[in-house]
């Protein structure tokens, strides 16, 4: 298809969008003003969208609205709009968009964060709420802490290499409670496989940065002849659907031959697979969210942990109070347990406190509004995308003083129980509704023991240069969904020989 040919079809679609939109316009949300055709094309930015959301929020209020080619754009920037709409109007907001190209073609519909709203998302949810509910977090303790130690190991024995570490841990440990897969060296063939399949995701099939597919503007093209001049993007979208079938076979195919030998660990797919066959569906909804997991828990999991060691490097009165907290219950005698939760509260307030610091996920995933909706006397058109501006909620100065510090101790004052609720990330963090993550349990489980474990046995300082002059950590971000930081200079060392032993030892043990 020519360029020129491309352009009329895209400006057709665009002009067909607008004209339906302008009657659903009238008395929309607040926001930015449109532009004919284009809409607020001109006014997003897809790097750091959280920050020009925020923008926005402080310019119009807590709901605010745009458009794209004539599609609602709707940003929820208070826990309470987002309460309101996507929890309480859960049936009409749990939607996904249509995503030709990433769900249609390259086979990502069985991921269940692309899935449509209905009955094969609601089995594949309960699914995995009955492996990943509160109630199964202990029995996946052993991995839990298999992997920390192993973790901490590394990052006494190279530093330098934290990063690398950190996405190691996240990957392994993800491969471990999943498919009880462990991870032995950095070129791990599974590890690589994640790894591929994150990079084709993030970066090529849904990524803003690749631009939009116009077979999501004209889905009729999903029709056209692979072999057609134009047609590129269906070539390559079958190579990729090999590739993310192939992510989610060949894991899957390794537990159910380790089932088969009788030496399978206890993960996820054997919690699920138990001791009696399962049928074919079963079996294809427990090898699809396996998947997901592993998907939705890696980036997520390097975000929030770099984040933390950014925190400890900025703000080392904190790091000194937690770490005193843990040394006055442990001795400094063994490494703290889940066990010890209760008894740590400032460690807790450090992890909340991380949490929304970070805000991993910082405008959430978006949803898809099923049917035209009014709130607040204004109305949002069918169709419309919801975004949670999770960013906002973390930082909004009338809920949090001074915002942009890491200070633990806010979450230890004595506030009602409707100020506690807003103040707490867990509420937010993790999103809402009916879509609200289904691995926040897993999540606050392990993040927990790799933060206590670090804190009790390493100490993080800021970096020096040659001449001995303090290097300050920079916060560089180049993804557009996730805030993952680039690497930054820190110095990480095990608080004492002691420290070391009691790594060493749990490292061999476990
Ligand atoms: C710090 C850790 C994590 C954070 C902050 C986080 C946050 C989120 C957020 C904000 C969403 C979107 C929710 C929405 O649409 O309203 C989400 C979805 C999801 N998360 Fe997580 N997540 C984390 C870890 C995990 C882990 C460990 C797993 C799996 C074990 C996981 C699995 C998923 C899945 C499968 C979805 C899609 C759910 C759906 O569309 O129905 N996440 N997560």
């Amino acid at each position: 298809m020519s360029i020129v040919s491309t352009l009329l079809l895209l400006a057709a679609a665009a002009l067909i969008a607008w004209v339906g939109s302008l009657q659903r316009r009238k008395n929309t949300p607040p926001g930015p003003r449109p532009l004919p055709l284009i809409g607020n094309l001109l006014d997003f930015s897809f790097q750091r969208l959280w920050l020009r959301a925020t923008a926005w929020a402080d310019q119009y209020g807590d709901v605010v609205y745009l458009n794209l080619f004539g599609r609602g754009v709707l940003f929820l920037n208070t826990l309470d709009a987002a309460a309101d709409l996507l929890e309480k109007r859960g049936p009409i907001y749990s939607d996904k968009p249509r995503m030709v190209m990433c769900a249609e073609l390259c086979g990502c519909e069985n991921i269940i964060a692309f899935a449509r709203y209905g009955d094969g998302f609601r089995r594949l949810r309960r699914l995995m709420q009955s492996a990943l509910g509160s109630g199964n977090i202990p029995s996946y303790r052993p991995l839990l802490q298999a992997e920390t130690y192993a973790f901490l190991q590394r990052l006494i024995d190279t530093p330098e290499n934290y990063m690398n570490h950190i996405k190691r841990f996240s990957g392994s440990q993800t491969l471990s409670i999943v498919y009880g897969y462990r991870v032995t060296t950095d070129d791990d063939p599974q590890l690589k496989r994640a790894e591929e399949t994150l990079d084709l995701l993030g970066n090529h099939i849904a990524s803003a940065g690749a631009g939009v597919w116009l077979v999501d503007v004209l889905p009729f093209l999903k029709y056209v002849p692979s072999w057609l001049p134009g047609a590129g993007f269906k070539r390559k979208a079958a190579a990729w659907k090999t590739v993310i079938e192939r992510g989610a076979d060949e894991p899957f195919q390794w537990v159910k031959n380790s089932m088969k030998a009788g030496n399978a660990a206890m993960c996820y797919c054997t919690m699920l697979m138990g001791k009696d066959a399962v049928d074919e569906k079963r079996e294809y909804d427990i090898k699809w969210t396996a998947n997901a997991m592993y998907i939705a828990s890696i980036d997520t999991f390097l975000t929030t942990m770099s984040h933390f060691i950014l925190a400890m490097v900025k703000y080392p009165a904190a790091m000194r109070k937690a770490q005193a907290e843990i040394d006055a219950l442990t001795g400094g005698r063994r490494l703290p347990s889940p066990d010890d939760r209760a008894a740590l509260p400032y460690v807790e307030a450090v992890l909340r406190e991380c949490l929304r610091w970070t805000a991993p996920v910082p405008l959430g995933l978006p949803h898809r509004l099923m049917e035209d909706d009014v709130y607040q006397g204004r109305t949002i058109p069918e169709g419309t995308l919801i975004f949670a501006n999770i960013w906002r909620m973390t930082h909004d100065p009338a809920v949090f003083v001074d915002p942009e510090a890491f200070i633990p101790e806010r979450y230890l004052e004595a506030v009602d129980d409707a100020i506690a609720k807003k103040r707490d990330p867990w509420s937010y963090v993790f999103g809402f509704g009916r879509r609200k993550c289904p691995g926040s349990h897993l999540a606050d489980a392990s993040l927990w023991l790799v933060m206590a474990c670090m804190l009790a046995t390493l100490d993080f300082e800021k970096a020096t240069d040659a001449s001995g002059a303090t290097i300050e950590p920079q916060q560089e971000y180049n993804n557009a969904t996730f805030r993952i930081p680039e690497q930054f200079p820190c110095k990480i060392s095990p608080r004492s020989e002691h420290a070391m032993q009691l790594v060493q030892e749990a490292a061999v043990a476990a």
